[in-house]
């Protein structure tokens, strides 16, 4: 119970990674908003929340729209008072190789993976400052770095790394922290969409040799939040089996 009555809020909460960070949080004893475009998904993890004993909302928001996007957080303050943890997990990608990549692949990935970001951490970030505490965690990728066929992403996920370690310096002195996990290959729908052939290519570069799972990110998205973390911000965390790009 490293986080006993946190408030906390993750998006992308109603499948994959987001789930099983959201369930996480609960279980280390945080009551969670769990937003997402999917309603019918954060109403099922909201169900399994509240059967722990813990306070959930469901919210159904498109991160990319601003207002929906601030609704996560006045929602966290309005229903359970406060916002300690906002885990900005909500993410999409549209992959081309460059030379046949369409504008709205590039504009559409951009807006969700990166100023779906923007718009949750400026207005969590005012609500942290009041309070004084708060810990950001934000899920960037291992493609980051580059990845063949993913400009659109790679540039978002890149664009959120340097957006974290500046809104890490920004808040260090006001009691928030801003935290990156960039998860190598996990088990989830957005990798079961993959090719096998290009699957087999990615697992050649995991060391460990296996498939991660959801937790593997809830784990080290737990042990960030924690007071145990106090420490550490503007930190790149690489959930991967080791994997290199
Ligand atoms: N699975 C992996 O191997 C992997 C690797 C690196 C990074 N990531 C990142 O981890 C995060 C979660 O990935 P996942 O594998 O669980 O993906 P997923 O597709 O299974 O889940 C993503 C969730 O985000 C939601 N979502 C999409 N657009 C949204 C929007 N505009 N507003 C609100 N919610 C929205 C979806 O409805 C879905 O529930 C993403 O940011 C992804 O880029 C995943």
């Amino acid at each position: 119970m490293r986080l006993k009555d946190k408030k906390a809020a993750v998006t992308g909460a109603a499948r994959g990674i987001g789930r099983a960070i959201a369930l996480k949080l609960a279980r280390e004893g945080a009551d969670v908003i769990v937003a997402d475009i999917n309603l019918e998904g954060v109403q099922k993890v909201a169900e399994e929340i509240k059967n722990m004993g813990r306070k959930a909302v469901d919210l159904k928001v498109d991160v990319s729209i601003k207002e929906e996007a601030e609704k996560i957080i006045n929602t966290a303050k309005d229903e359970l008072g406060r916002l300690d943890i906002l885990v900005n997990n909500a993410g999409i990608n549209r992959d081309a190789m460059l030379h046949k990549m369409s504008d709205e692949d590039w504009e559409k990935v951009l807006a969700v993976d990166l100023t779906g970001v923007f718009f949750c951490t400026r207005a969590a970030a005012k609500l942290m400052r009041d309070q004084g505490y708060g810990r950001i965690i934000n899920i960037s990728s291992a493609s980051w770095m580059g990845n063949i066929g993913q400009a659109n992403y790679s540039a978002a996920k890149a664009g959120v790394v340097g957006f974290s370690k500046t809104a890490a310096r920004e808040l260090a002195r006001k009691g928030i922290t801003v935290n990156v996990i960039c998860p190598g290959f996990i088990d989830t729908e957005m990798t079961r969409a993959v090719p096998d052939k290009v699957r087999a290519k990615i697992m050649e570069k995991i060391p460990m040799g296996e498939v991660g799972k959801p937790e593997d990110v809830a784990n080290a998205v737990a042990f960030l939040a924690s007071d145990e973390a106090r420490y550490i911000t503007g930190a790149i965390i690489d959930v991967g089996g080791g994997m290199v790009l």
